[in-house]
């Protein structure tokens, strides 16, 4: 195996998950990797682990460099299993070895493996010397779980960010920047694979996001790299750290999604009128058929768009369960400054459209504008359909 060398004496240990289809509810049709890193110099530390089954892989890595009874840390930055599945493979290797997590790591591990392993819990600030090269902590608590944090390699200038800034993405290439330079993808495949994690994974946590970012440039630490424990390593930190502020803040383009389902058309009718509307407005718009199109997917152009409009027929006097079940994800994902509409048709008996505005204002969202047609739209129907399109294009302009 080739050595994957960051700076002198750091390498990245970890695997790669060629048919990693499905992570935790969200499409990966790219695969995945978990990214761990050996940090090598009078001591021995080793950053995080790989998901279980895996454990093989990352040793066979690790004994490229040095035996791993050397190993003399284990920095856990993260309990979840996609990163720390194989803790116990080590642990068997090195018993002895410090287990270097924050206190919310120390109690998910302990819960999880029922080790009793020589822990160290670390917060903000502390540091461990490992001879020339310094890491540095930094708690990082909801990005993604309540445990994490980062591992600053300070000689290096390496954050290593765990699920921050990370994205699931097999390849045989380490670094962004060989993705863009080495292969025939398209330059953006990176960022995509970022936007689509962020947007499933994070878009929670915006306002941490939005603080930890400003702790770190008030810490004043040059970054030079950073190394996420899923995907591409950036060389071009400014890059990423530029997108997830835009995200954080709920910036977004001037693009309008039509998203919905259908039984007898109906709705799929409105939902082409409302996007001429849009779209002869000069304003970008998609739509997505829930039954057609992955959720993850239409997730990550939530992300990216302004204005959503939900279309849902109507089924045992309330939404579609497709509408329903899509928009109980999206609601738990707390999408940030959206401009909302909704639209939908029954035959006999209405109640979709107003399900689904019940259902946006659990999140705290409003509908600007609903309409509900029965039957077939008509064709005053359909210049309703189109006038909305036209507002909300408006709308979005005008924001
Ligand atoms: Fe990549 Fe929260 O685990």
């Amino acid at each position: 195996m080739t050595k994957i060398e960051l700076a002198t004496g750091v390498y990245w240990v970890g695997a790669i998950d060629w048919n990693l289809r499905d992570f935790h509810g969200y499409t990966t049709p790219r695969g995945g990797t978990y990214n761990a890193y050996l940090i090598v110099d009078d001591k021995i530390a080793l950053v995080d682990t790989v998901k279980h089954g895996f454990a093989d892989e990352m040793l066979g890595r690790i004994r490229e460099i040095i035996d791993p009874v050397k190993i003399d840390y284990v920095i856990s930055n993260h309990v979840e299993m996609d990163h720390s599945g194989s803790l116990s493979d080590i642990m068997g290797i090195v018993p002895n070895a410090e287990v270097i997590c924050t206190e919310k790591g120390k109690e998910g591990l302990i819960r999880h493996f029922r080790g009793k392993w020589n822990f160290r819990a670390v917060k903000t600030g502390d540091e461990l010397k490992l001879g020339n090269k310094t890491l540095s902590f930094i708690t990082a608590p909801m990005l993604h779980w309540p445990d994490n944090m980062f591992t600053y390699l300070k000689e290096d200038k390496i954050l290593l960010s765990n699920d921050g800034f990370g994205q699931h993405l097999a390849s045989s290439f380490r670094f962004d920047e060989d993705v863009c330079s080495l292969t025939g993808y398209d330059c953006d495949i990176v960022m995509d694979e970022a936007a689509k994690y962020y947007a499933n994974i994070l878009m929670p946590f915006g306002g941490v996001i939005l603080k930890k970012i400003e702790e770190i440039q008030k810490l004043g630490i040059e970054i030079k790299m950073i190394a996420p424990s899923h995907g591409m390593i950036w060389t071009d930190p400014g890059k990423i750290i530029n997108a997830y502020l835009q995200w954080a803040k709920g910036e977004s383009k001037q693009k309008v999604l039509v998203i919905y389902d259908t039984m007898w058309n109906s709705t799929e009718t409105m939902a082409n009128d409302i996007l001429r509307g849009v779209s002869d407005s000069g304003v970008e718009v998609s739509l997505f058929h829930l039954r057609k199109t992955e959720w993850s997917e239409i997730v990550k152009e939530v992300l990216e768009s302004k204005a959503i409009l939900i279309g849902s027929p109507t089924l045992n006097n309330g939404m579609f369960p497709t509408v329903g079940g899509f928009l109980t994800y999206l609601m738990g994902l707390r999408p940030r400054n959206k401009l909302w509409a909704t639209f939908g048709s029954y035959g006999w008996a209405g109640g979709a459209v107003k399900a689904v505005n019940e259902k946006l204002k659990s999140g705290g969202y409003e509908s600007v504008e609903s309409i509900e047609v029965i039957f077939r739209p008509d064709e005053q129907d359909i210049e309703k359909c189109y006038a909305l399109g036209q507002k909300i294009a408006s709308m979005v302009k005008a924001s």
